[in-house]
């Protein structure tokens, strides 16, 4: 796959739309995690670099596809200015004659932050005239919004295609070459390192990964429903009955095709999330207790298999780890996985990127995916629409 980059298009004076991923947690009117902002600056200093007019696009949270203040755009505009270091407008729509106007007044070298696209429901409908509205205030669209390529959206894949001139930022660029060269051509051994509450999560990407991996390191609560399926107790853990044969179904699959399946071999546990933690005595967990977390043995052969590696992809926390009682067998791979030398590291998923970001070991991975639910799907083999429609 092919994609035009920004690179290939004149923006010279133009009015160039650029679709970014601002969606980033907000507490209070400030913003609160800057990544997927600050992520985005490559494109839109180039952009401004080429004397062209800076219109920004992004949808924040999950609006009932109508205004909410809660959802506002407008600490995002605060946060970009300080970036930048320069003026950025915001519109209080996106669409519409006010917007229209905005933007007809723009001066080349200025910067336009519409309001969130989800503000209209027609964005999630794919609506075509919402798109065609949305492609009337541009020249030029670039999608640099990763994080939300996954998703049909009039502002990641319909008004594309009333844009003559279509092309990637940035940053869906570098997004696109770090996670097609793990999944086209990685580097042997291979070992993907899976965790997260749920095995149904990640089933399309254990599928389409089981003919490149050497390894599934496997984890989170997830595990739970693995050890279950082979006969272990697990107590109250969380457990997707419904999936024990899935489960079931992966370790006969991987045998067949001599991949291993590395699972915990002992617990971190407690009565509930306010209960003091402990590690089980045994492999299975006791009637009354909950695991939360992988214990020491565990991690102790998590890092024999991982230290073998050539690639890594990691995705998904291996306990509850926003619960700091139960956050040291996620801080433990991290840091294994971040001493590595010589080994390309790709991590995705909210969670896992939380987690290197509280121990500041970003700048010791390769790649930290800006996307969670879109590096999962790309990993799943998947066409992202927001993709697809930037191909030559
Ligand atoms: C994300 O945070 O994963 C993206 O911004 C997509 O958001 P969505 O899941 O609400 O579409």
């Amino acid at each position: 796959m092919k994609i035009r980059s920004i690179e290939s298009l004149d923006l010279r004076g133009k009015r160039v739309f650029i679709r970014v991923d601002f969606n980033v947690p907000i507490k209070d009117g400030v913003v609160k995690n800057d990544k997927r902002i600050r992520s985005s600056l490559d494109t839109i200093n180039y952009v401004l670099s080429k004397n062209a007019k800076v219109i920004l696009a992004s949808h924040l949270g999950r609006p009932k596809g109508g205004p909410d203040k809660k959802y506002s755009l407008l600490p995002v505009g605060e946060r970009l200015r300080e970036l930048l270091n320069r003026d950025v407008k915001v519109a209080d729509d996106c669409i519409g004659d006010g917007v229209k106007k905005l933007v007809a007044d723009m001066k080349d070298g200025e910067i336009l932050l519409l309001e969130n696209l989800r503000f209209h429901k027609e964005e999630e409908e794919n609506n075509e005239n919402f798109a065609k509205e949305l492609a009337s205030l541009c020249d030029v669209y670039i999608n640099d919004a990763f994080g939300t390529a996954h998703r049909a959206h009039a502002s990641t894949e319909g008004m594309a295609h009333f844009v003559k001139e279509k092309a990637a930022g940035f940053l869906m660029l570098k997004e696109v070459k770090h996670l097609s060269s793990i999944l086209l051509n990685p580097e042997k051994p291979f070992v993907t390192i899976l965790g997260g509450a749920k095995v149904s999560d990640k089933i399309n990407v254990i599928t389409n990964l089981m003919k490149k991996v050497d390894a599934f390191v496997i984890c989170g609560a997830m595990a739970y429903t693995f050890l279950k399926s082979l006969g272990f107790k697990t107590g109250r853990s969380l457990v997707e009955d419904d999936k024990l044969d899935v489960a079931r179904q992966i370790l006969e699959n991987a045998k067949k095709s001599s991949v291993e399946i590395i699972l915990p071999e002992d617990h971190v546990v407690a009565k509930d999330e306010n209960d003091e933690p402990r590690v089980a005595p045994s492999l299975d967990i006791e009637d009354d207790m909950v695991g939360y977390d992988i214990g020491p043995r565990t991690i102790n052969k998590f890092s024999t298999v991982i230290a073998k590696a050539k690639t890594i992809f990691f995705n998904g926390p291996a306990g509850l780890f926003e619960n700091p009682k139960f956050a040291n067998g996620t801080n433990e791979i991290v840091k294994i996985v971040a001493n590595l030398k010589g080994v390309t590291t790709v991590a995705g998923g909210g969670d896992t990127v939380t987690a290197i970001e509280s121990l500041k070991l970003e700048d010791k991975f390769t790649h930290i995916s800006t996307g969670g639910g879109a590096s999962l799907e790309f990993m799943e083999g998947k066409e992202l629409p927001g993709i697809k429609i930037l191909e030559e």
